[in-house]
């Protein structure tokens, strides 16, 4: 909360190919959730280099997933969209933090785990201590609601122990921040595997649509995508790659999954497979114009980038000054 205001952050790694999960998990909520808050979207490029990046590609990815934001619909003149490293109040904050969460608490990190499984060469303490800058970033900002996936929630609840401590201690200093988890959408699961989630990561192309995916290759991969042999379209576990199926159509039309078993009742998977790519196409193909558009407009894109850092530093210094004086580092003389 600022003043009478809720506030809102959210964020998105600018790290490999941005898939379907993502905007249906996360972008496609901030969009339907932007009016209600004051809005930070952040790129958060620092939390890019806990695996190693080349550096051409990642200032390149991280100027793409900006323009991706404002061409899925968020409105940078209004919303706060910028870059995490532009505010150095992210550092300064989780290092704060850091100091405020147990080590027994991050060893519990079902992401940890994964990625230091995936990086056995590279698990350093950034990969360890991820969740604390996460936490930072939404305490910076005293946010009420946090738009994220299903995966995230592990996460969101370590920030709020976080905040719940340093309060206990320093009285009401951080918003204690609510997830907002999506009803359609919030796990999109592999179309290869659909009992594992869609990732950026993963090694089988055909396992996610790339928001980058021309019309063709989306209907190749949901044409391609793993179902069973039960031969009926109903939503429910027994049938995990159905479900998927049905989860994403609603989540690109806006139907109920009754809605949508009704429609498809009596038909075979490749009506469905065919409906569910047509649904998707439509969402991203508007999107996909857009980018190319705003690639175009750099001297835009500069600007917004400029005032957006300059907005976002105002409010995290708010707050890091509270906390600072709050943990008894002394007064800067000026
Ligand atoms: P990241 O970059 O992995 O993912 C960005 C958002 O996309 C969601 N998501 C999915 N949702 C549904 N189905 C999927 N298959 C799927 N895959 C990804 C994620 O839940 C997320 O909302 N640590 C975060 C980024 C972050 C952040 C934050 C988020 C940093 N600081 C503060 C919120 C608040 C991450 O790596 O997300």
């Amino acid at each position: 909360m600022i003043g009478d205001t809720k506030v809102l952050f959210s964020g998105m790694q600018a790290t490999g190919n941005l898939t379907l999960g993502n905007y249906l998990g996360a972008l496609k909520n901030w969009v339907n959730l932007s009016d209600e808050y004051l809005c930070f979207y952040s790129v958060v490029d620092m939390h890019s280099i806990t695996v190693r990046q080349d550096p051409a590609e990642l200032r390149k990815r991280a100027r793409n997933l900006l323009h991706l934001y404002i061409a899925a619909g968020l409105d940078p003149e209004k919303a706060v969209i910028y870059f995490q490293s532009h505010v150095s109040g992210h550092a300064e904050l989780a290092w704060i933090l850091n100091c405020f969460t147990y080590m027994g608490e991050l060893n519990r990190m079902t992401q940890f785990k994964d990625k230091a499984a995936k990086h056995a060469d590279n698990i350093n303490a950034g990969l360890y201590t991820y969740p604390v800058l996460m936490a930072a970033d939404i305490l910076l900002y005293q946010a009420d609601v946090v738009p994220v996936g299903a995966d995230q929630m592990q996460h969101l609840e370590i920030t709020r122990d976080i905040a719940q401590r340093f309060n206990k201690i320093y009285g009401d200093v951080f918003t204690i921040p609510e997830p907002f988890i999506g009803k359609a959408g919030a796990r999109v699961m592999s179309l290869q595997n659909p009992e594992k989630k869609m990732s950026k990561s993963d090694e089988n192309p055909n396992a996610s649509i790339y928001l980058t995916d021309d019309p063709d290759t989306i209907v190749r991969k949901f044409k391609r995508a793993v179902t069973d042999s039960e031969g009926m379209i109903a939503y429910r576990d027994e049938q995990p790659g159905v479900r998927n199926l049905l989860d994403i159509y609603c989540a690109c039309t806006n139907h109920t999954p009754e809605e949508a078993v009704n429609e498809f009742a009596g038909q075979g998977y490749g009506t469905l497979k065919g409906a569910v790519a047509e649904s998707v196409v439509s969402v991203l193909r508007p999107i996909q114009d857009r980018v190319k558009e705003l690639e175009k407009d750099k001297a835009y894109i500069d600007r917004i980038i400029k005032e957006n850092a300059e907005k976002a530093e105002y409010y995290a210094n708010k707050t890091l000054r509270k906390v600072k004086r709050k943990i008894g580092y002394p007064d800067r003389i000026r």
